[in-house]
């Protein structure tokens, strides 16, 4: 049975395949177009399968795809909007309301945050507008009437949006001859389904949390046997993912894409600040979760406006946390499950899985690599191989299921760039000698990384040693992130570094959870460990990386440390590089030290 998967076009669309239950091979259409987060239909991705694997229509069996028809969308997102009236009608809206009555005044906090300069700690707007959302916060009306605008016009927005995606679904599959395989599957089930088939365990609680998908934004399910069955669901809008965007978007960054730097500055902050605010948005009873007027988008302009970047950010991933946890702590006891397998948009923050792993209760956690939608059209693929034919929950070996280049076009690659190379005995050595030197070093191995992280394969390393590195080395790369760089670490050295990694080791291979750090780690990878006290780490273990295994055991021995800082390999808000081209051009841009190119070390200019 040999089943490709689609994720939903709409933004980072991906194509894998998969055979026999199992994911043979998963790519995003931005390393090949080499434009972030790219849309529409995967034509480079999956021509690329087509010839890798030489594939033709007649060979597959089935394409599924993570949404249902526009037609089907447009019906859910309907109903979601008239139900979501009939249960606001029945919640304690003016509880909202009474908390923005009374805010409390600004601090004059001091913040030292690398990256962050003290002029744009604030987000400033003009005396009308921080007017305008004070009115849509604390005038009940006013606020009902933005929430209900809000809606309207995301309903709108969507509802055109799935056509539009669906046209371009239809052209494309029909230019590949696959028109009449197309199969589609329920959003969060596409989510369930990718969380739960990866996850190696028989009986698990399955959560998923999202932005939208088909008529839902969570769900919660319980696969046993090799079996999916729902049994609870949150009925869209009560989207922790568009509560996330939001603030995302109120503290000026761009949502669906710089979430991550929300949950690096949250740490910089006292959480409970305006914890009871921005928790009186929610209301959890019974394992349901209700969002109160969550299109009113004015409430947390209108705290962006008064108070501190960080101030906000703290108290957003501290309500993310709780009431995730309230979700699934209650599910949990109604189900009794231990393992707890992740997957949607919302699982990519780190943080807050480490407090879901926390849930008493559950003992082990697993995190899907691709989490988020692009991760869809391998849940979608799965769902279809299990509805066809009972399959069992295996574990992922690596995530290193992109496309690979020959020596032979790196060597190429290399000579058209004019480049000079080496071509050093032990190549792992000859890097973990520079590491230890305090040379950055860019590697480029084998097949590429599936999912958002770089995982050793396209990955810039460096010494963990050097907490000022965060900024210098974002400065080079032109980025700016507010959380450390993740270290990558020898699996059996993972106990010597982290505290409570029973359970987690397995998702820890993709780096999905934070961590708190053991004394060791906070003296010998400051860098690495976030003013919290956590890092989210990557295990290496032999099995699912032998060179880069290789590498840190090397660093190992020669400097007793078995950690090094390892960030994508990309440059400023591009996608992860793909080809030698890439990563050649992305090692100049970035003025590395080095690039370790398969079995060629690259020294780079005016390098001593
Ligand atoms: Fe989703």
């Amino acid at each position: 049975m040999r089943i490709i998967g689609i994720s939903p076009l709409d933004k980072d669309t991906n194509v894998c395949l998969i055979e026999d239950g199992q994911v043979i091979a998963a790519l995003g259409e931005e390393r090949l177009s080499r434009v972030k987060m790219q849309d529409g239909f995967p034509y480079l991705a999956l021509e690329s399968l087509f010839k890798e694997y030489n594939l033709t229509a007649d060979k597959i069996d089935a394409v599924s795809y993570a949404f249902f028809d526009a037609k089907k969308e447009a019906e859910l997102m309907r109903k979601a909007h008239s139900n979501y009236r009939e249960e606001e009608k029945k919640s304690a809206i003016s509880e909202l309301f009474e908390k923005f009555q009374k805010l409390p005044p600004t601090p004059s906090q001091k913040y030292n945050i690398p990256g962050l300069p003290e002029e744009e700690l604030y987000m400033k707007k003009p005396w009308y507008m921080e007017k305008y959302y004070a009115m849509a916060s604390k005038w009940e009306t006013f606020a009902k009437s933005a929430h209900q605008k809000g809606f309207s016009n995301w309903l709108d927005v969507a509802t055109a949006d799935h056509k539009k995606y669906e046209q371009e679904l239809l052209a494309g599959l029909e230019k590949f001859g696959l028109s009449d395989k197309l199969q589609r599957v329920d959003h969060h089930l596409s989510h369930a389904s990718n969380a739960y088939y990866t996850s190696g365990y028989d009986e698990a609680l399955i959560v998923t949390l999202d932005g939208y998908g088909s008529g839902l934004a969570g769900s919660v399910s319980v696969g046993k046997g090799g079996k999916i069955k729902r049994i609870h669901s949150i009925p869209y809008p009560g989207s922790l993912g568009e509560f996330y965007e939001r603030v995302t978007s109120s503290l000026g960054f761009k949502p669906s894409r710089h979430e991550g730097k929300i949950v690096g500055l949250a740490a910089y902050e006292d959480p409970d600040f305006l914890y009871d605010i921005v928790r009186s948005y929610f209301e959890v009873k019974d394992g349901n979760i209700f969002y109160r007027l969550p299109h009113n988008i004015f409430f947390t302009r209108h705290l962006a406006a008064i108070y501190s970047k960080p101030a906000v950010a703290a108290a957003f991933q501290k309500v993310l946390e709780r009431v995730a946890c309230e979700y699934v702590a209650y599910h949990q006891q109604q189900t009794g499950m231990k393992n707890l397998v992740l997957s949607g948009g919302v699982v990519a923050n780190v943080k807050m899985n480490q407090r879901l792993f926390e849930i008493p209760g559950i003992e082990n956690i697993y995190v899907h690599p691709g989490m988020a939608d692009g991760g869809c059209g391998v849940g979608a693929a799965l769902w279809t191989a299990s509805a066809k034919k009972t399959i069992q929950p295996y574990k992922l070996n690596d995530v290193y299921l992109g496309p690979e280049y020959t020596e032979e076009e790196m060597a190429a690659e290399l000579e058209k760039q004019g480049l000079k190379a080496e071509r050093p005995e032990n190549i792992e050595k000859s890097v973990a000698q520079l590491l230890a030197d305090g040379k950055i070093v860019a590697r480029y191995h084998g097949r590429m990384e599936y999912g958002p992280r770089s995982l050793g394969n396209r990955s810039i390393l460096y010494h963990a040693k050097d907490p000022s590195v965060n900024l210098w080395l974002n400065t080079q790369l032109q980025r700016t992130e507010f959380m450390p760089f993740a270290p990558a670490t020898l699996y059996e050295e993972r106990d010597k570094c982290y505290k409570n990694m029973t359970g987690a080791e397995y998702t820890s291979l993709f780096m999905t959870v934070t961590f708190d750090c053991k004394d060791f780690m906070l003296e010998n990878c400051p860098a690495a460990v976030h003013i919290d006290g956590t890092a989210r780490p990557q295990l290496v273990s032999e099995d699912s990386n032998a060179s880069f295994y290789r590498i840190l055991t090397e660093y190992h021995k020669i400097t007793g440390i078995p950690s090094v800082i390892n960030t994508s390999f990309n440059m400023h808000e591009e996608p992860i590089v793909c080809s030698p081209y890439d990563a050649i051009r992305a090692f100049k841009l970035g003025n590395l030290h080095y690039l370790a190119l398969g079995p060629f070390l690259i020294k780079g200019e005016g390098v001593e």
